[in-house]
């Protein structure tokens, strides 16, 4: 599984980069809102860290604008994936953008029937928000094995994305059900790492380390 950060803010992502596991990472105007900085400064500089896809949110309301703000997004870097909004014109943009060679990541999918919808407009990834589905008290994760159910059963080339990821569980689950990507931030990359029986095996290892004989 491929492991995407989930992050506009350029530190997280060395931070995360620096432990080898960052495949590509994705933005939202949430999280560039919160670092503070514009979209193009932003995107260019994170496609200079990491070697692999980089989404940018388009933020239009008809296709015709969408395809208009995509087409702009693409030609920041090669490696650019122009996130489009689940809608019917997200749909439209989505089949007209791919059309033209720009890659795509349907963001703000909440079900199968919509995944389903962007496999058939060719979309490059779709992303099905797993943490804001199980807020509303629904399985997040069982909607990505429904999704990916109805992709390994026609072949769909669209690959399976999982954001909204919240927590170690939401890792754990996309990768046993073989999810292409999972879009992660920091915090939950970080906590990957940590087990208890790892600390308490470090401190002792250190503390008999102490009681071995070194050279004088
Ligand atoms: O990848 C989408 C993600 O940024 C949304 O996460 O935690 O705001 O639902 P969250």
């Amino acid at each position: 599984m491929k492991f995407f950060i989930d992050s506009a803010d350029v530190k997280e992502i060395r931070a995360a980069h620096a432990m080898g596991c960052v495949d590509g990472v994705t933005t939202n105007p949430s999280l560039l809102a919160k670092v503070g900085r514009g979209l193009e400064e932003t995107i260019r500089e994170i496609c200079s860290i990491v070697d692999g896809p980089v989404s940018a949110e388009a933020v239009s309301m008809t296709a015709e604008e969408l395809v208009k703000e995509g087409r702009t997004l693409a030609k920041l870097h090669p490696n650019v994936v122009v996130k489009v909004p689940m809608g019917v014109e997200g749909m439209k943009a989505t089949k007209a953008l791919t059309a033209e060679g720009i890659k795509t990541n349907v963001t703000l999918v909440f079900s199968p029937n919509q995944a389903l919808l962007c496999a058939k407009a060719g979309a490059t990834f779709v992303s099905p928000f797993v943490g804001r589905l199980d807020d509303v008290s629904e399985d997040g994760m069982e909607m990505v094995r429904q999704v990916l159910t109805i992709y390994r059963a026609y072949g769909y080339k669209t690959q399976v994305l999982v954001a909204s990821v919240r927590n170690p569980v939401h890792v754990l689950r996309a990768a046993m059900m073989g999810a292409d990507v999972a879009t992660i931030p920091l915090s939950v990359i970080q906590q990957l790492a940590q087990h208890p029986l790892t600390d308490a095996g470090i401190k002792k290892f250190l503390a008999d380390w102490e009681k071995v004989p070194k050279p004088k």
